[in-house]
């Protein structure tokens, strides 16, 4: 199984931001057989992403997008458009989606199904509050979760992001051994082996061995530390000398 590394640039970096960036990226970055690599930009900037990332290994991915090809969605992105773009993956159910733009299990349920027709591969994220978490409800909540989501889908079509709320963007982070403990979890609910199951929240230079290390772990999706192309160099670097 490839490793999915997964650059979520959330509404960070504006066009020329991408040129300069993609400048030192696409030059240093060395495709790795072991590793899948998907940047994700704004949905603005997709077009210009696709024409710098032309002709490189690396994979142009979606933050998100509607269910419906067509008609009246005022401000939303057709997953026709997102094939059109190169689009081979896109993030459904970010948490920050979830919390900020009340999205349901029910809507992420749809768009799962509409990317599976297009044939673009979704990652689906699922992740505990720190209130569920202190409640040791972590685990029945993501199983609920991955229940929902996936309901009348082929889990194979999917891979799965386990994101702890309380970990996105915080420095903090669930012990190696616990996000194991979690993924193993959601490999014995999803009951497949084609998913892959990465783990983000707080993913850096430094403690990206500790946990790529772990059995269950098959990649990472990472924000903030994404969006320094030497840091995120770094971590890729990490990954591809794992041997699993
Ligand atoms: P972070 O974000 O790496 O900045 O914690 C992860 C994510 O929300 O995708």
């Amino acid at each position: 199984m490839k490793y999915l590394i997964w650059a979520n640039f959330k509404m960070y970096k504006n066009q020329s931001e991408l040129k300069t960036y993609f400048d030192t990226f696409v030059q240093n970055y060395h495709c790795f057989t072991n590793i899948d690599l998907t940047i994700a930009p704004m949905t603005v900037c997709l077009s210009t992403a696709s024409e710098l990332t032309k002709n490189s290994c690396i994979h142009l991915g979606a933050q998100n997008m509607y269910y419906e090809d067509q008609w009246a969605y005022t401000g939303e992105t057709s997953p026709v458009t997102l094939k059109e773009l190169g689009c081979e993956y896109v993030i459904i159910g970010h948490s920050e989606r979830r919390k900020l733009f009340a999205e349901e299990d029910s809507t992420i349920n749809k768009k799962l199904q509409s990317a599976i027709k297009h044939g673009i591969r979704p990652i689906l994220c699922v992740g505990e509050s720190s209130e569920e978490k202190d409640l040791w409800l972590s685990k029945e909540n993501i199983t609920i979760q991955l229940r929902k989501a996936l309901k009348g889908i082929d889990s194979n079509l999917v891979d799965i992001a386990y994101e702890p709320i309380w970990a996105i963007g915080t420095g903090q982070t669930p012990t190696p051994e616990e996000i194991n403990e979690m993924h193993h979890h959601i490999r014995q609910t999803i009951n497949n082996n084609e998913s892959r199951i990465i783990y983000g929240g707080s993913v850096n230079d430094t403690n990206a061995e500790s946990i790529i290390t772990q059995a269950e772990v098959n990649g990472f999706l990472i924000g903030g530390a994404s969006l320094d192309a030497q840091k995120f160099l770094t971590i890729i670097n990490i990954v591809a000398n794992q041997q699993k």
